[in-house]
């Protein structure tokens, strides 16, 4: 009889319990490496479709396909054991209908194993959250800066610093949360907004770019490894990680021009006594 482990992920309605109490932590993650590092770490690995611009150097998330993020989420599944993943859906993938959205959604959930997807937009999703979840689909939403509607926003703009902005988002997160999502990214808000939909809406928030008023915070891995070439104002980078791979590159660089690398305990010699390499089988090969 075979003994299958199981390990116990954390699951969406986790999260959802999880409203005003120890702030949820999450991170992106797009392949199994650094989603096995996060793993212990955080409450959920969002598979963001922000890796079009930080894997793949588009210019924004609107051309990323879907075939893209069930590749990345799979990998990031794979990667991990008890967070739970919660996968992107990309731009066009799911606006048109309620249909359309379920039926994409599913080929994610079953393509990769993730628990939950996220999608963009309040009350204009309401009813598709709503069909979604019916259906057995747990759904985050994302407010406030939403990037794949960059076009009409006419660029990646802060919401809620003027006072008459309020009133459509704080209709967007009550919409969200009564069709059904189980918690909310808040993106790019001023604080005093994060807060009050923090307050008023039953779901957790969770911020990115929206104050430390959320229930939660996310950031994308590279940026707050120090690994992107510019990061927004609310991004902290805990880590130079790009400064340790350019030297460990030069160091390799120089360690390959001079042959200092490979060296012998990087080498794999014959067995027995012919392994000897002598200054003339190094020189002839023979
Ligand atoms: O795609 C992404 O990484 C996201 C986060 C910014 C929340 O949606």
């Amino acid at each position: 009889m075979s003994i299958q482990k199981i390990a116990k992920r954390v699951t969406a309605p986790d999260i959802a319990g999880r409203k005003g109490g120890e702030p949820i932590v999450s991170l992106t993650a797009y392949h199994a490496h650094t989603a096995r590092i996060l793993d212990p770490h955080v409450d959920f690995l969002l598979v963001g479709d922000s890796l079009g611009m930080v894997m793949h150097g588009l210019e924004s998330t609107v051309p990323v396909p879907l075939d893209m993020m069930i590749m990345h989420g799979a990998a990031v599944v794979r990667g991990s054991a008890r967070s739970l993943v919660v996968v992107d859906m990309p731009f066009g993938s799911y606006e048109e209908s309620p249909n359309l959205a379920f039926r994409n959604a599913a080929r994610v959930m079953k393509e990769t194993g993730c628990g939950a997807v996220k999608l963009e937009g309040g009350k204009r999703m309401g009813e598709t959250i709503n069909y979604m979840t019916e259906r057995g689909i747990p759904v985050m939403a994302h407010i406030g800066l939403t990037p794949q509607s960059v076009h009409v926003m006419g660029g990646f703009k802060t919401q809620g610093r003027k006072r008459d902005e309020w009133t459509a988002i704080e209709e967007d997160a009550k919409a969200i949360a009564e069709a059904g999502a189980f918690s909310v990214v808040l993106e790019g808000m001023a604080e005093l907004l994060a807060a009050r939909i923090t307050k008023s809406c039953p779901i957790p928030t969770i911020g990115i770019g929206a104050s430390a008023e959320c229930d939660g915070q996310i950031l994308v891995l590279e940026d707050m490894l120090g690994l992107s070439p510019r990061v927004p104002k609310f991004v902290k980078e805990f880590a130079k990680i790009g400064d340790a791979i350019e030297s460990a590159v030069q160091s390799y660089a120089k360690d390959v021009r001079a042959r200092k690398f490979p060296a012998p305990e990087h080498t794999y010699a014959m067995k027995g006594k012919a392994g000897a390499v002598t200054k003339k089988t190094k020189m002839t090969g023979s």
